[in-house]
């Protein structure tokens, strides 16, 4: 046979992967085949394939009949909005897409790659995980990839899309990076399935509420982002990706143009309501804050007390991190300071500077936060913040109490700025709560009692409920009004465009995990 043609011949044996009928069955559940997926993700014919004659060298269980050039997963490099990117993505059609030894050798070949090239890696996961008939082997390629993950951790953005059965020790790679989106209804993500949880358990649970995008989006916080099916996912990757820059040494890419709608800087003069115990949505301020539609919320469903996501000031990446007083007041507690905190140490990796809005009544208080770790789950968010190098700025919309006052990124901490609206009330607690144990003694001794209390509670307020005392000690830099803050946020991150702070000396911190 003519050489050329016997390699166009062998090309297009391995496009096929497990063959017509499998493809046909991941097309019938709504899916998109592993190359399918990549050229969607890929600026078109950027693709650059490597690996693609690669095949498992098992001789188990009749493995040596069953070889397919590839190995159930499509491994390169391709560009993204023009920028390099490297990819792997599983081929369900191949034996599950289950991990082989040589499967996991070209993951790891791609991400060895990225590393010396400094530029993201994205993982397109659809894995019956380790190759049953493998053995170690393959248990070894996971761990393989598991030390790849951990070491590329800070230095090149990691992404993780779900976009079928993900079981397992095969989680443990997309945990191990910086974000995972999920596909609804035809992803899932567990470290044992339905029928082992039944045995051990006695639990009877579905797939899907056991590990489905939007379990893992609303209760364990494991998916970051959800998407209705694989093309959004990935035109989701798409557009994260612009909000980081290729590597921890470089910036986030900022493209010139940028809109804002002047209307924005009325309207944010009436988003607090008059009353103070009244709720408001903290997501209108950030829209009235930043670029026109350039916010992205990350962990939408995860602890909504807390709004975390990128966006964009006059096009420069930011990342936001607001208290969200239309859920439970904007309370910290266990999940909002560990998703708050996830989110601070991604940036502060990655060079995009911190936006802070601030409205929090302080920590959740009660036996179950207590019980399962408050204090050190609420310390991971001081410790996040205090520990981040990256321009920080910080804005006190309303109240700033007690310990959670200090945590939002408070001077003391190493914000660089701090600003609060005429509005803002900070304190060591609520006026009430504060009048009833300062003037308890006072109170119990006087004749009319009620009066009293409201006096005590509004002497209080009147000395604590507003920006100004923490002015006079500089506490907070300036009061500013909220039409004011756009131009002040993106003054400020100009003044602090070179900033260069470097943490002590060490091998590495120890985070209270
Ligand atoms: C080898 C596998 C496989 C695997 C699936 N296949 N998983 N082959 N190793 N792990 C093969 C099937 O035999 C089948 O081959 C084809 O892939 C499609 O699988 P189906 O079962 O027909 O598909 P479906 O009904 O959609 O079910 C998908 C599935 C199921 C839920 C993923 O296949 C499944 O439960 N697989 C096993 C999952 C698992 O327990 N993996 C090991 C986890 S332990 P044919 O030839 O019929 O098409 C692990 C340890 C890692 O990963 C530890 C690291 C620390």
């Amino acid at each position: 046979m003519d050489k050329n043609q016997e390699l166009k011949e062998r090309r297009e044996a391995s496009k096929l992967g497990g063959g017509e009928a499998r493809i046909e069955r991941q097309h019938s559940q709504g899916k998109l085949t592993a190359r399918e997926r990549v050229t969607t993700l890929l600026d078109e014919g950027s693709f650059n394939e490597i690996g693609q004659f690669v095949e498992h060298r098992s001789t188990s269980f009749g493995l040596e009949k069953n070889k397919i050039p590839g190995d159930g997963v499509v491994t390169g490099y391709g560009r993204v909005h023009g920028r390099l990117i490297y990819v792997f993505s599983q081929d369900f059609t191949v034996l599950g897409g289950s991990l082989s030894e040589t499967h996991a050798a070209k993951i790891c070949r791609v991400m060895d790659l990225a590393m010396k090239n400094g530029a993201p890696i994205i993982g397109l996961n659809d894995s019956g995980g380790a190759r049953i008939q493998e053995g170690v082997v393959s248990l070894a390629g996971y761990a393989d990839i598991f030390y790849r993950n951990t070491r590329a951790s800070g230095v090149i953005p990691q992404l993780s899309v779900i976009m079928g059965p993900c079981a397992g020790g095969a989680v443990y790679s997309p945990a191990l990076t910086d974000f995972t989106i999920m596909v609804e209804d035809t992803s899932y993500m567990f470290v044992t399935g339905p029928n082992v949880v039944k045995t051990v358990t006695h639990e009877v649970v579905t797939s899907e509420e056991l590990g489905g995008a939007k379990t893992h989006a609303e209760k364990s916080g494991v998916n970051h982002f959800t998407a209705g099916n694989d093309i959004e996912a990935l035109k989701q990757v798409r557009d994260l990706v612009t909000f980081m820059p290729q590597n921890a040494n470089e910036l986030a890419p900022s493209p010139s143009l940028f809109e804002f709608k002047a209307s924005k800087l009325e309207n944010i003069k009436s988003i607090l309501p008059d009353n103070n115990q009244l709720p408001y949505d903290i997501r209108k301020v950030i829209e009235c804050t930043i670029d026109d539609n350039s916010f992205r919320e990350v962990h939408a469903d995860f602890a909504k007390n807390i709004v975390v996501g990128f966006a964009r000031i006059e096009g420069r990446s930011i990342g936001v991190v607001a208290n969200q007083p239309a859920s439970m007041a904007g309370v910290l507690d266990i999940d909002s300071s560990r998703k708050a905190a996830r989110f601070v140490r991604f940036c502060d990796a990655f060079n995009i500077p911190l936006l802070v809005f601030e409205d929090v009544p302080g920590f959740l208080p009660g036996t179950d936060q207590e019980w399962r770790g408050i204090i050190t789950n609420g310390a991971k968010l001081l410790y996040a913040f205090a520990e981040a190098t990256v321009p920080r700025i910080t804005v006190i919309t309303r109240k700033a109490y007690g310990g959670a006052f200090d945590v939002m990124n408070s001077k003391s901490i190493g914000s660089d700025l701090n600003f609060a609206w005429p509005t803002a009330e900070i304190a060591v607690m609520g006026a009430k709560g504060a009048a009833e144990i300062i003037f308890k003694k006072e109170i119990k001794g006087a004749e009319d009692q009620e009066a009293m209390w409201k006096q005590k509670e509004a002497e209080y307020a009147e000395m604590f409920a507003n920006p100004y005392r923490a002015a006079e000690r500089g506490i907070v830099d300036d009061v500013i009004l909220p039409e004011e803050t756009r131009a002040k946020v993106i003054d400020g991150f100009k003044m602090l465009e070179n900033k260069a702070e470097t943490l002590p000396k060490k091998k590495h911190g120890n985070i209270p995990l």
